[in-house]
């Protein structure tokens, strides 16, 4: 059933369990994950990037909105990182449940003004809102207090922003990156300063950048002949850990893309003569399939639904 990303969200909050937001770009991806949440008994949030609508078009957006509906666990279709107003309204348009407006790289006030005028319109046809406060960056342990204080969430500027916004959960910066590159070794994670917004903000919490980028995943990627440097994704411990701090909403894109591709290159080599799109997608999309199942038994939201 389509519900909103809040009603998801809250319950998750309060139970002290995450929930998924995987990004899709096409049929499989959207299949991989609604086939895994049904498995898994687990509620999930679609996640489609303005590059995901302007790649997947109409036949994206309406399959995304048809199947949330059809399916029977709880699904939100959110938009994921809205960089304007009219694109939020065509989300809003297009019948998503969710939209995140960010503007985190504009200063606070202006934050703040393009967040509440989002929030706005969101509500008035009843659909929720993500924010996003602070600098997503990977940081290195090491780093000085107040190079830190400059890119990640301010716990008080949080609650403040909240407040004035309206909006109905959180992305935060805790030292977390997109892709497949987040540091070397083991990524700092500042659950300190989780821990501190948190206690502020009652509000869901959502973590970006939150992929494993799993050691098994990147060598099958490289054993197929791909290219990929020294790769470094977010420790399943620390996850879970961000989770029992008020992490609701975990985002996951990298892995997903890495298996996608990894299995493409596997089907392609074993059978150079194959043209048939169906032998190789079909793996790729098992594969996606698997990971999002796993991710489900990571973050707690199995038999949630
Ligand atoms: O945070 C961005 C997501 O991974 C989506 O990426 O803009 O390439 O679709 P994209
Ligand atoms: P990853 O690149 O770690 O998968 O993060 C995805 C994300 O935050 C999408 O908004
Ligand atoms: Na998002
Ligand atoms: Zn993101």
């Amino acid at each position: 059933m389509l519900v909103t990303g809040l009603e998801i969200l809250k319950k998750a909050r309060e139970e002290g369990y995450g929930v998924g937001a995987f990004n899709v770009n096409n049929m499989e991806f959207l299949q991989a994950v609604l086939e895994a949440a049904e498995e898994q008994r687990s509620p999930v949030i679609l996640a489609l990037s303005e590059g995901a609508m302007k790649y997947g078009g109409r036949a994206l957006t309406l399959m995304a909105v048809e199947l949330a509906k059809e399916a029977r666990v709880p699904v939100a279709v959110h938009l994921d990182h809205g960089s304007s107003y009219e694109s939020v309204l065509r989300a809003l348009r297009a019948g998503f449940t969710s939209v995140m407006i960010d503007k985190s790289h504009e200063d606070f006030e202006t934050n703040v003004r393009e967040t509440r005028r989002v929030v706005e319109a969101a509500h008035a046809v009843g659909v929720t809102v993500e924010a996003e406060l602070g600098r997503l960056a990977g940081i290195e342990e090491h780093v000085a207090v107040d190079e830190k204080d400059a890119l990640l969430t301010n716990p008080e500027e949080a609650r403040i922003f909240m407040e004035r916004t309206g909006a109905d959960y959180l992305a935060v910066a805790i030292g977390t990156s997109h892709g497949a590159y987040k540091g070397k070794g083991r990524p700092f994670i500042d659950h300190a300063r989780l821990e501190r917004i948190a206690r502020l903000v009652p509000a869901p919490l959502v973590l970006h950048g939150a992929s494993a980028v799993p050691p098994e995943l990147v060598e099958r990627f490289r054993a197929s002949g791909g290219e990929i440097g020294e790769a470094a994704g977010i420790h399943p411990e620390d996850i879970r850990k961000a989770i029992s701090l008020g992490i609701a909403k975990i985002n996951t894109d990298t892995d997903l893309r890495l298996a996608f591709t990894a299995l493409i290159r596997e089907a392609l080599n074993k059978n150079p003569k194959e043209f048939d799109p169906r032998k190789y997608l079909g793996p790729a999309r098992e594969a996606v399939k698997e990971v999002v199942k796993s991710r489900m038994e990571l973050f707690g939201s199995v038999g949630r639904a």
